[in-house]
């Protein structure tokens, strides 16, 4: 560990929310009082502080969603795909899969966030609405990962009463050691082990999810 003392950071640069959790990080990593670490505010990477390991790289994401692109736009040759992407999770890979689909779709997004006194429910609240009608469409649900499963399966729930002609699941990260609920994953990125993750639209605490890569926190 370095000497506390000679600790200088520089967080030029950065927003005060992410300048603010560095700092928060750097105290308790370091046990440092204000006085002692010289903070100053320059080029600084506060992502690259509780990161233990990139778990998939940025390369390895692309080929990948290049891939699921291609798979997604043979399937749907002839229909009529509506993309649902799930905020705020999914926004990075949404842009990035729905780029790398070959034929005519459209986008559209839900936002939802859980009912804090009843998280294993499954039940979410719905924030923010589809735009458009999904009736007769062929609808895919495009999430970021997929852990218990609780969250797709009561939004597939949500959507199937609407009446799509299809629905099916595309999700970047499937942590499938943790599901409670058997869900039908039709295109999936990557299987990954159950580990904390962020990145690529992925947050801990609303942060990090600016990173290009899937990260494992420390
Ligand atoms: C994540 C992810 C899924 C959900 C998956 O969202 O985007 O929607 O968790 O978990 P589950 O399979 O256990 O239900 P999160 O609650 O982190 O919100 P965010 O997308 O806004 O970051």
């Amino acid at each position: 560990m370095r000497d506390p003392e000679d600790f200088n950071l520089n967080l030029s640069g950065s927003n005060p929310i992410v300048a603010n959790r560095a700092w928060q990080i750097l105290s308790q990593k370091f046990s440092l009082s204000t006085k002692k670490c010289a903070v100053e505010r320059k080029n600084f990477m506060p992502n690259e502080i509780e990161i233990e390991k990139v778990l998939i790289p940025q390369d390895r994401l692309q080929q990948r969603i290049s891939e699921l692109g291609s798979e997604i736009s043979e399937a749907y040759q002839n229909k009529d795909l509506a993309v649902v992407a799930i905020l705020k999770g999914s926004f990075i890979f949404a842009a990035d899969l729905l780029r790398a689909i070959a034929i005519a779709s459209t986008i559209d997004f839900m936002s939802i966030s859980s009912y804090a006194n009843q998280p294993q429910s499954g039940v979410v609240r719905i924030t923010k609405d589809l735009e458009e009608s999904i009736t007769g469409r062929d609808v895919l649900l495009v999430e970021d990962i997929i852990d218990t499963g609780l969250t797709a399966n009561y939004l597939l729930r949500v959507l199937r009463e609407r009446n799509p002609a299809s629905l099916q699941v595309c999700a970047l990260l499937d942590k499938s050691a943790r599901r409670i609920i058997d869900l039908p994953v039709a295109y999936r990125g990557f299987e990954i082990p159950d580990v904390f993750v962020v990145g690529y639209g992925m947050d801990y605490q609303q942060l990090y999810r600016n990173l290009p890569y899937i990260a494992v926190l420390a």
